[in-house]
């Protein structure tokens, strides 16, 4: 396929280049040039601006941080709605709100466009290995466009059905829920360590039975170690989310007490100058409430 890529961070990299090993024609734009240098190494080729990504390009994904950069990206005159041709597609990967889907939906079928929200679930580790989950909502002959470019990336594709807010939610609920586990998780292991016991024997214990999934070993380990410098996921992005969350609910009138509490835990690790650690550090505000140094 030819593929305009927008947007090489800790996601966007590891993607794109599963797309060009996969063989698609892949161009790519960074806000900030420097990061797509070993894109332009892999095989990509470099676009000066988001115009010159859409040019000649069936499909553009963005893969951007928050809904502030997905709306200038795509509806900033000379944007991707302008520099798109008709029937062509935009696949949003980023983690964005209901209401910017929705808003970014019919702002391209004006335009005659095709828009899929397409989030994904997985670390950067598994963006690497090709393992992500893709949550996929648009016009169905959109996504049916996409299944290349999704196999070259994703262990599988979710049907959110044909409205992109609906992948959006269904992606939102399922950060909530593992921002509660590792919320839960931290609290565990404050538990213990004030109880004098080793976070690794917490660990073992939790890891080795029920909770032997994958989430749970992955962010019981991160915790144990305490190794929130190595970033999967920011906690200025699982703010950003929490947020989303909150404002999804209070839209369709549905209380989410557990999302209030994993939004004021981020909001004090942010406060503590941990932004840019893995949200995992969440666990460092439950042990500093415990008294744990
Ligand atoms: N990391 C994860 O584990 C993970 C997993 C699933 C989903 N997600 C979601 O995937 C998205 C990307 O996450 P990430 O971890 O890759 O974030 P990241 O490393 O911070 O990268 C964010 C990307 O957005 C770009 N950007 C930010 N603001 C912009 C603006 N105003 N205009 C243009 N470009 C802008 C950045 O460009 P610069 O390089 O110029 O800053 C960068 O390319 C987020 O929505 C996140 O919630 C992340």
């Amino acid at each position: 396929m030819d593929i305009g890529f927008v947007g090489l961070g800790r996601m966007g990299r590891p993607i794109a280049r599963r797309l060009i090993e996969a063989g698609h024609d892949v161009v790519v734009f960074n806000r900030t040039p420097g990061r797509i240098d070993e894109l332009v190494f892999a095989g990509a080729r470099a676009a000066d601006d988001v115009a010159a990504v859409c040019r000649g390009r069936s499909v553009v994904v963005t893969m951007l941080a928050d809904d502030a950069a997905l709306t200038d990206v795509a509806l900033r005159p000379g944007g991707l709605r302008d520099s798109l041709s008709a029937g062509a597609i935009h696949v949003a990967m980023g983690t964005h709100g209901v209401a910017a889907m929705s808003r970014i939906d019919a702002a391209h079928r004006e335009a005659s466009q095709r828009f899929v929200a397409a989030p994904v679930l997985g670390r950067p580790e598994a963006a690497e290995a090709g393992q992500l989950g893709i949550v996929v909502a648009g016009p169905p002959d959109a996504s049916e466009d996409c299944a290349p470019l999704f196999e070259a990336i994703g262990r599988r594709t979710f049907d959110a059905g044909t409205r992109p807010a609906g992948a959006s939610a269904i992606k939102l609920a399922n950060n909530f829920v593992l921002g509660c586990a590792i919320e839960a998780i931290g609290e565990a292991f404050a538990l213990v360590r004030k109880h004098d016991v080793a976070a690794n024997v917490m660990q073992d214990v939790l890891t080795d039975g029920l909770f032997g999934c994958v989430a749970y070993r992955t962010y019981a380990r991160i915790i144990a170690d305490e190794a929130y410098d190595h970033v999967g996921f920011s906690a200025t992005l699982a703010l950003k989310d929490a947020t989303l969350v909150l404002a999804a609910g209070e839209a369709a009138r549905v209380p989410l007490p557990g999302a209030n509490t994993l939004r004021d835990r981020l909001l004090g690790a942010i406060a503590h100058g941990d932004g840019e650690r893995d949200w995992a550090v969440i666990a460092r505000e439950q042990a500093r409430a415990s008294g744990l140094g």
